[in-house]
């Protein structure tokens, strides 16, 4: 029997437009239309249905949920704020906390409004002050009701998509561009943590608890040359540490916020930037259980990571870790062998206070569309009808006790 810590955060996550259906001022929607690609639509008609998923939250034992404010939603013209948006999101955070769950609130999760990305996106030196005064709407708006706040979801993963493999818009493949974007990005974060912090205290607030999620992957040599040692080191200071290491810099991170899935089997074919940051073993090697996107199951990864990040010296929160599986006992298997790994980090002295499963429902990957299945609860296309799977309920189980039976 293993025992997490007492106030264990407990929880699943979302963003708003994988789940919530009809973003349409947001530049995602824009992609989709411009070539044959699955449309999100009404994803999962979370933006009607949220009462209903948080009630199944509820039941299955949940204290913590992560969501996602669309930006374009709540700012669909440059300076132009919808009331109605801002009024929508307080009754969410409401609802919520009506029912016991802590609101974990993210501000940028991979989308922008429109406007925003026609005029440069976060290439535009503009954007940091764009970002900061749609930052400064949301804080006044819910800040009575949120304690936990995640500025920028994934910089790594979302610079890495759309601005060095151009896979995801705006489809741009330059190295000087990613630059850029992790520069703004980072005063983006910044700025946003002084500004959250400076208006609870003009609000008489108790102090917020603000970071960002970042995703780290487990690198591991594919065989231990001193070319994969090294590109396997490098990766790990850039991509793991390198956003953390410098927002921690300057003071603006409360705790870490993880995002952890996979490892990546790191195989350099000749000693060259480009092939030490990304040549990877296609072969199949070192074979291990996978994800239906084909990515390698290894909970000892989560385990590695958070010892690495103890360093910071701050709480540790989980705010992602999932599975995509069409086989619901695999789902269950992951989840009880991260928890595992945390539970060893733990008692190896990591001060980790939660973990968010991703994602409470099925919902709409990005590039991939509807086809992985993440969600703690499956989701009925047709009808939008929720069911819960039997790993929910294996969760709902650990959230209720904070005991993981052996
Ligand atoms: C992202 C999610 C995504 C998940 C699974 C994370 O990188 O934050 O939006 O759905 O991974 O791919």
């Amino acid at each position: 029997m293993i025992k997490f810590p007492q106030n264990f955060l407990w929880g699943a996550a979302a963003s708003a437009y994988q789940v919530e259906g009809d973003n349409v001022s947001s530049d995602w929607w824009q992609w989709e239309q411009d070539a044959a690609r699955e449309h999100s639509g009404l994803a999962s008609r979370h933006y009607q249905l949220y009462e209903q998923d948080f009630d199944l939250a509820k039941s299955l034992n949940h204290n913590a949920h992560r969501l996602s404010i669309e930006w374009s939603r709540i700012e669909p013209e440059e300076g132009k704020f919808s009331q109605i948006e801002l009024k929508h999101y307080l009754d969410v955070i409401l609802s919520l906390r009506s029912r016991n769950i802590e609101p974990i609130v993210t501000l940028h999760h991979f989308t922008n409004p429109i406007w925003f990305a026609k005029s440069g996106g976060w290439q535009n030196r503009r954007s940091v002050a764009r970002f900061l005064s749609y930052c400064e709407v949301v804080t006044r708006a819910l800040a009575k009701y949120v304690h936990y706040w995640i500025t920028i979801n994934e910089p790594n993963v979302y610079i890495y998509h759309a601005y060095i493999l151009g896979i995801w818009p705006p489809e741009v493949k330059s190295y000087l561009r990613a630059k850029l974007v992790e520069d703004n990005f980072v005063s983006a974060h910044i700025k946003a943590y002084r500004l959250i912090d400076k208006i609870y205290r003009e609000l008489g607030l108790f102090n917020p608890c603000i970071s960002i999620a970042q995703n780290v992957m487990a690198f591991v040599p594919c065989t231990m040359n001193l070319k994969n040692r090294f590109a396997a080191y490098l990766r790990d200071k850039w991509y793991n540490l390198g956003f953390l290491d410098k927002i921690m810099r300057h003071k603006t991170m409360d705790f870490v916020g993880v995002n952890y899935y996979s490892r990546q089997l790191v195989e350099v074919k000749k000693w060259g930037i480009a092939n030490l940051a990304m040549d990877v073993c296609k072969n199949n090697h070192h074979p291990l259980k996978k994800n239906s996107l084909g990515w390698d199951i290894y909970p000892e990864g989560l385990y590695e990571m958070l010892l690495s990040l103890k360093k910071y010296g701050l709480p540790i929160i989980i705010t992602e870790n999932g599975i995509c599986a069409l086989d619901d006992n695999l789902r269950w298997e992951y989840i009880y062998s991260h928890l595992k790994n945390i539970h060893l980090a733990v008692e190896n002295g990591v001060n980790v206070t939660g973990y968010l499963y991703w994602s409470l429902t099925d919902n709409f990957e990005w590039d991939k569309g509807f086809g992985p299945k993440f969600g703690l609860i499956g989701i009925d296309y047709n009808t939008y009808k929720r069911t819960v799977r039997e790993s929910a309920r294996l969760f709902g189980q650990v959230c209720k006790t904070g005991v993981l039976e052996c």
